[in-house]
């Protein structure tokens, strides 16, 4: 989220979805724990139900939230949990994974396989995050 302001109570609706969540089959998040028991690396991943189609199950997972904290950068971290994350969404039934890479996240992404997708297009209904 590179130029967005982060601070807003988003975070606490984050927190109570991710809470509902976690440890079913829709969500996932895997971590790195640090020797305090902080949170060192993380990935998260969505599964998304599409429509099926001719070459596609419909099943498609999202990649999100991949952060490796400074200090700990450059150790495989951020790839390790990157890792996990696309291979449960595999076991999920996703066969098509999307994210949104950032100058620094794209060698790591390309490296797991994923391409640059010059077609993808956004529209931001309306701004929400501080809402
Ligand atoms: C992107 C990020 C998660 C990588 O985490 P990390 O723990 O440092 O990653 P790894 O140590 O597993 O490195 C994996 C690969 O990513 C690439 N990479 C990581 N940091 C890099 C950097 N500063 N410059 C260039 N490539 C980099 C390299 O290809 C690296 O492979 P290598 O081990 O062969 O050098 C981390 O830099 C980060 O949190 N950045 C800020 C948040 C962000 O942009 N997240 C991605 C959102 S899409």
């Amino acid at each position: 989220m590179v130029g967005v302001d982060t601070s807003g109570p988003w975070r606490d609706r984050l927190a109570e979805y991710l809470r509902s969540q976690l440890g079913g089959d829709r969500v996932a998040a895997f971590v790195i724990e640090g020797p305090g028991g902080d949170i060192t690396a993380c990935a998260i991943g969505l599964v998304h139900q599409g429509l099926p189609g001719p070459d596609h199950a419909g099943i498609f997972g999202q990649v999100q939230t991949v952060v490796t904290g400074w200090p700990f950068r450059r150790r495989g971290y951020g790839r390790a949990v990157t890792y996990a994350l696309v291979e449960w969404l595999t076991d999920q039934g996703c066969t098509l994974l999307t994210l949104t890479a950032s100058d620094v996240g794209a060698p790591l992404y390309a490296s797991l396989g994923f391409t640059p997708s010059p077609r993808t297009m956004r529209l931001v209904l309306r701004p929400f995050h501080r809402a």
